[in-house]
């Protein structure tokens, strides 16, 4: 568009003016996406405004149980263990040994390494291993991994969480692809098929919401798990 609104250009300065207003200067933040930068980490960490929104949503919440599947250097991380409790516990998991261990270093730097457990492996992997835990339910789920599995990723986010819980999985959009009902490429078949199950799954409500800013045209949904219709928990 000629004027300037719609480009790329204007959402990454109008998305960089709100996190200043809303958000500002944070060392703990910028030392962890600097660090994950010199590790050789790609830059695909969520933006600051997308980090805030998943603290606020912890606080309001309540959660003391936070569920992370796709860790990278741990900058969603820190937002989200940043707003749980003391006591609170934010479990993440990470398929690539290095982004692991970057997460760590970038967690104890913010004075987190206490309330935060990082879990290497595949994560469809380190989901059975949960289920097969003696766990409270987790109170939010961020999904935010490989795409391909996200029908995967929500099915277990649904049974290991409370009534009531949040989940939440970014990426939904991809610069409209989402729509393209042909593709072959599994990771939009990945969020097409888990919209589908969605759709058609009663014990939760979602939705989704489309987003531009520094990361370009994409979008997160949020889906919250009923209070009722629920199967009995065993
Ligand atoms: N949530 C992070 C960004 C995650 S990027 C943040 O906002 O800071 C996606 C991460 O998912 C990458 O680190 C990638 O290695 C990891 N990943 C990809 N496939 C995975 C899998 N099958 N299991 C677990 N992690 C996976
Ligand atoms: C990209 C962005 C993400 O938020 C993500 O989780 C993976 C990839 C990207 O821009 O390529
Ligand atoms: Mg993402």
């Amino acid at each position: 568009m000629s004027d300037g609104v719609g480009q790329s250009s204007t959402w990454q300065a109008v998305d960089a003016f709100l996190a200043e207003q809303l958000i500002g200067a944070d060392s703990t933040l910028e030392a962890a996406a600097a660090t994950s930068g010199t590790e050789g980490l790609p830059a695909i960490a969520v933006p600051p405004t997308l980090g805030k929104l998943l603290a606020l949503l912890v606080h309001v919440a309540g959660a003391r149980s936070v569920l992370e599947i796709g860790t990278l250097g741990g900058y969603s991380a820190i937002w989200m263990a940043r707003a749980l409790p003391e006591d609170g516990r934010l479990i993440s998991l990470e398929a690539n040994p290095h982004h692991a261990e970057v997460a760590r270093t970038n967690l104890q730097g913010a004075g987190l390494a206490s309330r935060v457990e990082v879990r290497v492996g595949p994560a469809v992997d380190s989901l059975a291993a949960l289920a097969s835990e003696d766990r409270p339910p987790f109170d939010l789920v961020f999904i935010d991994a490989d795409r391909r599995n996200n029908p995967a990723y929500v099915s277990s986010a649904i049974e290991l969480s409370r009534p009531g819980a949040l989940i939440v999985v970014d990426n939904v959009v991809r610069d409209g692809r989402v729509l393209d009902a042909s593709s072959q490429d599994p990771d939009i078949l990945g969020v097409r098929h888990m919209l589908e199950a969605l759709s058609q799954d009663p014990r939760v409500d979602a939705t989704a919401i489309q987003t531009v800013g520094s990361k370009g045209y994409d979008g997160f949904l949020v889906a919250v798990v009923r209070q009722d219709d629920r199967m009995p928990r065993e």
